[in-house]
């Protein structure tokens, strides 16, 4: 069955990225000039994604009105003749079938894309985490669902991390099948000492089945008193099976601090008005250092 849906969950409180959290969604956090939402959605679009749920939570209203039309400023463009501006503006609004949906409670990201079930029904879908921005030739997301339609099974885009970060992340027991495709049996949620399986890690995109909306309803609170996700994935891959892609594409975490500066300096380099003059400024920073 080809993939045509995808799940977006932004709900997350980033405590992480506190106090600009407070007020303002992570997910829309400027990479330059782009809320790192936008990267994520265009990501799904390119990959051939038709309709997009965003699952979103109090104070995310930013969001929506991102990606809604804005007749005001639209008109003012036209008269202005600033035709590219108008474009890109356009464009944001037609960018693909968008839903909205509030998760009521942050009770974690497994209770995000079970909040999705109804409007995932029996398809396969992708999940693509809101702050987890990644650049790369061809799109991650696409990646993953051409490894589905090869095996039929839930797909993890995964890499791998460092050693001393492990415990931050998932662990998962993988067996190569070829090239970057593995087999996933197992995975644990911040694995303490004794307890990883592998550095293979799920950062930012999988494609799922159904079946998970079933694991997710009996999954209880895990690390952090949240409803994983890993917990959830972690049956599918034992009772199913999952395949793991170690994806090509270079990610930022928008969710932490590093991230967020990493992502700003590295678009701006190759940013078509500013790259330029940002170099020059880095450079002569770099001088300073
Ligand atoms: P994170 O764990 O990175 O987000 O979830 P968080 O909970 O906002 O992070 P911190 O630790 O408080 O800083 C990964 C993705 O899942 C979403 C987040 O918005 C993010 O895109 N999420 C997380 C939800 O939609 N709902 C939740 O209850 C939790």
């Amino acid at each position: 069955m080809k993939i045509k849906k995808a799940v977006i969950p932004a709900a997350g409180l980033g405590t992480r990225v506190l106090p600009i959290t407070k007020s303002m969604p992570k997910e829309m956090l400027p990479i330059v000039d782009k809320p790192a939402i936008q990267y994520i959605v265009e990501e799904a679009v390119s990959s051939g994604i038709e309709d997009i749920l965003i699952i979103t939570g109090r104070g995310k209203e930013l969001i929506e009105n991102h990606f809604d039309k804005s007749p005001e400023l639209e008109n003012r463009l036209s008269r202005a003749n600033k035709r590219d501006a108008l474009r890109e503006i356009l464009g944001i609004s037609n960018l693909s079938n968008i839903y909205f949906l509030r998760q009521k409670e942050a009770l974690g990201l497994g209770h995000a894309v079970l909040c999705a079930r109804s409007f995932v029904g029996n398809e396969p879908f992708a999940v693509l985490y809101a702050d987890d921005v990644i650049f790369g030739k061809k799109p991650v997301c696409k990646q993953l669902m051409e490894v589905y339609e090869e095996f039929g099974l839930g797909v993890l885009g995964v890499n791998k991390v460092k050693e001393e970060s492990i415990f931050k992340y998932s662990s998962l027991k993988v067996d190569l099948i070829r090239d970057n495709i593995y087999n996933c049996t197992d995975m644990i949620e911040k694995p303490g000492k004794g307890q990883v399986l592998s550095l293979y890690s799920v950062l930012g995109r999988c494609v799922l089945t159904s079946d998970i909306f079933d694991i997710l309803k009996e999954t209880r609170p895990g690390v952090g008193e949240e409803i994983q996700l890993t917990d959830a994935m972690k049956v599918l891959a034992r009772d199913k099976g999952m395949i793991a892609v170690d994806f090509v594409g270079k990610r930022y975490d928008m969710g932490s601090k590093l991230g967020i500066m990493k992502a700003s300096v590295e678009a701006a380099l190759v940013h078509s008005e500013i790259g330029g003059n940002f170099r020059k400024y880095l450079e002569d920073l770099c001088k300073e250092l």
